[in-house]
């Protein structure tokens, strides 16, 4: 089988991971480079031994590519997903799917009518942990509630860039891999609520403290409470997940997950199943034109975002956020 050739939009962290991950496979070769960082995104090609196209656009239009990833940041993902989509190339795109409802509803239409495999790196979808809670989930009756709780002392080495309101959105929606598992495993939001306070906020967008909170009621059944307050002052980073139905309690601890009960507290073990990566996962897809549970996967990613930007309205607009 040919192998699948690959073109990366964007030379920063994840540019550079996507770009040593996909060189390693048997199965695919990096092709081309595109970035508006003209140094990173050149050094980054002549690493792979990939043509440097300073412009996305150019990239998406090309004849020798079969897939793009996307790795800029959070408010060009959905615009480069389209003109890619439109040009028939499958895509592998970071998360969050898009910065607006909108333009995230237009990409996930698009690659089912055009039959393109469209991942969004979400790695719940492969992971065996994941799947091992979502069933043990399906087992314990009705969701009464979940909760989610991050504390963080600073910022630590994440990009500034993702600290920017407009470009990243607030922290729930650039940080969607904590609300993606939860839509995964209990369905999407019926209703929305976003509070945040921001210290430091300048003109740009930038900020320094923050505290975010998301409140949902799910179309199910139960409420979540999401809650991350950033930039606080605390000696550790702390977080964890809790998910209480009628029959048991599952949390999180140490990176175990357990389930609790009135009569005992047992650990809940992965799924035994083969390990596979999610860009693995999807250049099998693409060679075998299965696009059926990556569009499934995409339909969760957008019900997600349905959530971390409805919170934003609602903090725009002060109120309660009534989802169809
Ligand atoms: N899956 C994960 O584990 C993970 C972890 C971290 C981040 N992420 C996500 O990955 C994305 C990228 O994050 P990152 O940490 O890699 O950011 P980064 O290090 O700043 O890299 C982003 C790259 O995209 C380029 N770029 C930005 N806008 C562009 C545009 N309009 N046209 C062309 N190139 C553009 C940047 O150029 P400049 O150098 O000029 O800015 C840079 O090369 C974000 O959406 C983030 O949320 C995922």
């Amino acid at each position: 089988m040919s192998k699948l050739r690959i073109g990366i939009i964007g030379s920063g962290g994840t540019g550079t991971r996507h770009a040593e991950r996909f060189s390693e496979m048997e199965a695919a070769e990096v092709v081309a480079i595109a970035s508006r960082n003209t140094e990173t995104g050149n050094a980054l090609a002549e690493k792979h031994g990939a043509e440097f196209i300073p412009d996305w656009q150019a990239l998406v239009e090309r004849d020798n590519l079969d897939g793009v990833l996307i790795c800029t940041h959070n408010d060009t993902h959905a615009e480069i997903a389209l003109a890619a989509l439109r040009c028939d190339k499958h895509i592998f795109m970071e998360y969050p799917l898009a910065r607006s409802i909108d333009a995230g509803e237009a990409v996930v239409e698009i690659a089912e009518s055009n039959q393109r495999v469209l991942r969004i790196n979400h790695s719940e979808t492969v992971s065996n942990s994941h799947r091992a809670v979502k069933q043990r989930a399906q087992e314990l009756g009705d969701l009464l509630l979940t909760t989610f709780l991050r504390l963080t002392p600073g910022r630590g080495a994440r990009p500034e860039i993702l600290f920017n309101l407009p470009v990243s959105g607030p922290p729930a929606h650039f940080f969607i891999y904590h609300i993606y598992p939860i839509i995964d495993i209990f369905g999407g939001a019926r209703s929305v609520e976003g509070s945040a306070v921001y210290e430091g906020l300048t003109d740009q967008g930038n900020y320094n403290r923050f505290v975010n909170t998301v409140n949902v009621k799910f179309k199910n059944g139960g409420i979540g409470s999401w809650v991350w307050a950033g930039g606080v002052e605390i000696q550790e980073s702390e977080q964890h997940s809790r998910y209480i139905l009628t029959g048991g309690t599952i949390s999180d601890s140490d990176g175990k997950w357990h389930c609790s009960t009135g009569a005992e507290v047992e650990e809940i073990p992965p799924v035994d199943a083969p390990n596979i990566s999610l860009q693995e996962r999807w250049v099998q897809e693409i060679q075998t034109q299965e696009t059926s549970a990556a569009h499934r996967d995409a339909v969760t990613a957008l019900e997600a975002i349905r959530v971390s930007l409805s919170a934003e309205q609602s903090m725009q607009e002060k109120r309660r956020i009534v989802l169809e």
